[in-house]
């Protein structure tokens, strides 16, 4: 018979790996609460260059062009607080690859990009998706919550 204290210890010893991999994948089911600033920094440089003409540098839908559509160019900095407070990222994604699930879907007046980004350079990135998820992480940055 073993003695009981070779029990104990295997126990302890196997308890303490556990509880470290309940805490990552705790703290991974957490994780995307909030923008990642790498792909943020990246992303301000491709909002910079074709969006800021409609929905403006302050991303309230007061960009020079604004005027000019048919479709009013949304506050794109409440996303998060029309969501319930929650960023709604993976819809954002959609919305800027291919303009769905968008009324003026992938006009003149909300352009789709995933196209547009594997024609065109200074994207900042090694793929039109790349380059999409880091403008969405910088729209996200942007989040205000109400009355800010
Ligand atoms: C030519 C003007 C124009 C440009 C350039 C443009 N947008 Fe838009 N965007 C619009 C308009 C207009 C809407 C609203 C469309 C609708 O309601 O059907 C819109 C809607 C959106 C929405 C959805 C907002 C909401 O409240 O649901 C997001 C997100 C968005 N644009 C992101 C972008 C990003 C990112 C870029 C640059 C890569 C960009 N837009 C470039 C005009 C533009």
């Amino acid at each position: 018979m073993k003695h009981p204290g070779v029990v104990t210890s295997l126990l302890a010893r196997a308890a303490l790996p556990a509880a470290l991999l309940l805490a990552v994948a705790m703290a991974w089911a957490q994780s995307p609460a909030q923008p990642d600033k790498a792909a943020a920094e990246k992303g301000a440089i491709v909002y910079v260059r074709y969006c800021v003409s409609c929905h403006g540098k302050s991303a309230r839908g007061d960009g020079p062009l604004a005027a000019d559509l048919r479709v009013a160019v949304p506050d794109i900095t409440t996303l998060a607080a029309r969501n319930g407070g929650r960023f709604p990222q993976p819809r954002v994604e959609r919305i800027v690859g291919s303009g769905e699930p968008l009324r003026g879907h992938g006009t003149s007046d909300m352009p789709a990009w995933g196209d547009a980004f594997k024609r065109t350079a200074g994207i900042e990135a090694a793929t039109p998706e790349e380059a999409i998820r880091n403008v969405t992480h910088y729209i996200w940055s942007l989040q205000r919550t109400a009355g800010k």
